[in-house]
C-alpha cells in the first residue's frame, strides 16, 4: 500500500492536532449545550449546576475551556511551520492557504462567543467590550457597535456559538483539509485515528489541567483575591492580547496595535500566494513512507532537526509576546468583588447592561481594560 508521506510528516503534526482537538471540542460542546440555558437569569446557574451535580460535568466544562486554548496554540505552531516551509508557493495548495487564514476568524469568534455564554462578570465584560473594540474602526465602527449592542441577546449569542460559527468553520475546514483528503482518497476516519494517536499528549495535558485548574464559577464559598490567577494561560488571552493596547497606548494609537496591525498581518498572510504568484511551484505529493523515511534517515536528519528547532523558535517567540502582554490577567480574581455576598449589584451583571447612559464606564475602553488587568484600581 502506498501511503502519502505528507500526512505522516512531522510538519503536519499540529494541523492534524488542531483538527482532532476541534472534534473533541465539538463533542464536549454538545454535552455542555444539553445543560446550558441561554437566559440572563438562568445561564450562570446552569453552568454552576455542572459543578454541583458531580464532577463529570465540571470536568467536561473545564476541558472545553482548556481545549480552546490548545486549539489556537496548535494553530499558531501550524501557521509558523507552513510559513517557514513556504507552503504559499505551492499553487495546488492555494485554496488551503486561503481558507486556513480565514479559519482563524470564526475560531476567534467562537472563543469570544464562548466566553460570553456563562453570563457572569467576565462574560458581561466581554459582551460590552466586543462592540467597543469593533467600534474603534473608522466609518463603519460606530454603526457596527450600536448594532451589536442592540442585537445582543444571550440566545442569539448561543446560536452564533453552537450553530452559525461552527457551520462557517466546518465549511472552511472542508476546503482547507477535507477536500484534500478526498482528492487523495484518504478516509477521514483514518486521518482522524492517526492524528488522534499523536494528539494523546495534548489530551493528557487538557485532562490534567481541567482537574487541577478549574475555571472560576464565582462560587461565593471560595472568594479569591482580586489579582488571583495571573499567569494561568486561558483562551481569553488570545482576545485580551488584542485589547491590551487600549490600556498601554493613547486613544489614537491603541486601535493601531489592537486592530489595524493584526488585521493587516492577517490579510498579508492570507494573500501571500497572490503576492508570490510568479514564483509558484508544485511540490511533489510525497512517495511511500518507507522510502521517504529512508531518505530522511540518510541525509535529511540534520536538516529536519534544524527546521523543527526553527519552527519552535518562531512559535515560541509568538507565545512569548502573547505571554508578555497578557500574563497579568487575573483569571480567578473577578469574583473577589463581583460575587453574590457583595449584594445583587455586584453579584449578578446589572439589568442595565448595554445601557451606556446608566453605566457610562463601559464605554471607556481604557478603564475597561485596566479594570480587567488591575481591578484593584477601581476602588
Ligand atoms: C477590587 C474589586 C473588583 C474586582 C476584583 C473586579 N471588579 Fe469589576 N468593578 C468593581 C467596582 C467597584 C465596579 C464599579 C465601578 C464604578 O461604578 O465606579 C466595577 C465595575 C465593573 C464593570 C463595569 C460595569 C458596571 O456594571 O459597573 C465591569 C464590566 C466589571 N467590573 C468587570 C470586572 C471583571 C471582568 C473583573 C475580573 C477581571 C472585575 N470586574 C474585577 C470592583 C471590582
Amino acid at each position: 500500500m502506498k501511503v502519502q508521506i505528507e500526512l505522516y510528516h512531522w510538519r503536519h503534526y499540529f494541523g492534524g492536532v488542531a483538527v482532532v482537538l476541534l472534534v473533541a471540542q465539538f463533542s464536549t460542546g454538545i454535552f455542555l449545550g444539553l445543560f446550558y440555558q441561554p437566559d440572563l437569569q438562568q445561564a450562570y446557574a446552569s453552568v454552576q449546576g455542572l459543578y454541583r451535580d458531580g464532577s463529570v460535568g465540571a470536568w467536561i466544562r473545564d476541558g472545553h475551556r482548556w481545549l480552546a486554548f490548545f486549539i489556537f496554540a496548535a494553530i499558531v505552531v501550524h501557521v509558523a511551520r507552513s510559513l517557514l516551509r513556504k507552503d504559499f508557493l505551492n499553487y495546488l495548495r492555494k485554496r488551503s492557504w486561503l481558507t486556513g487564514g480565514l479559519l482563524m476568524l470564526p475560531i476567534l469568534a467562537l472563543m469570544v462567543t464562548g466566553f460570553i455564554l456563562p453570563w457572569e462578570w467576565r462574560a458581561y465584560w466581554f459582551m460590552e467590550m466586543v462592540p467597543n473594540y469593533l467600534g474603534s474602526i473608522p466609518l463603519v465602527g460606530p454603526a457596527l457597535k450600536a448594532f451589536l449592542i442592540d442585537a445582543f441577546t444571550l440566545s442569539r449569542n448561543f446560536i452564533a456559538h453552537v450553530v452559525i460559527l461552527p457551520v462557517v468553520a466546518y465549511i472552511l475546514i472542508d476546503f482547507h483539509i477535507l477536500a484534500m483528503l478526498r482528492r487523495r482518497k484518504t478516509p477521514i476516519g483514518k486521518y482522524l485515528a492517526k492524528h488522534a494517536m499523536i494528539t494523546i499528549p495534548f489530551f493528557i495535558a487538557v485532562a490534567a489541567l481541567a482537574v487541577t485548574i478549574p475555571m472560576p464559577t464565582e462560587d461565593p464559598d471560595v472568594i479569591p483575591m482580586p489579582l488571583e490567577g495571573a499567569n494561568i494561560p486561558t483562551a481569553e488571552w488570545y482576545f485580551l492580547f488584542l485589547l491590551r493596547p487600549f490600556l498601554d497606548f493613547e486613544k489614537a494609537v491603541a486601535p493601531f496595535f489592537g486592530i489595524y496591525l493584526p488585521l493587516a498581518l492577517l490579510v498579508v498572510l492570507i494573500v501571500l500566494p497572490y503576492l508570490f504568484k510568479g514564483r509558484n511551484k508544485v511540490r511533489p505529493e510525497g512517495g511511500s513512507l518507507s522510502r521517504s523515511m529512508a531518505r530522511l534517515m540518510k541525509k535529511k536528519m540534520v536538516g529536519a532537526a534544524v527546521s523543527v528547532l526553527v519552527v519552535f523558535f518562531v512559535a515560541g517567540a509568538a507565545f512569548g509576546v502573547l505571554y508578555a502582554e497578557t500574563h497579568e490577567s487575573p483569571t480567578l480574581g473577578c469574583n473577589s468583588c463581583h460575587n453574590i455576598s457583595m449584594g445583587v449589584r455586584m453579584g449578578i451583571p446589572p439589568k442595565a447592561f448595554k445601557d451606556r447612559k446608566i453605566i457610562p464606564l463601559v464605554d471607556d475602553n481604557r478603564w475597561m481594560v485596566e479594570h480587567w488587568f488591575y481591578p484593584q484600581v477601581a476602588w
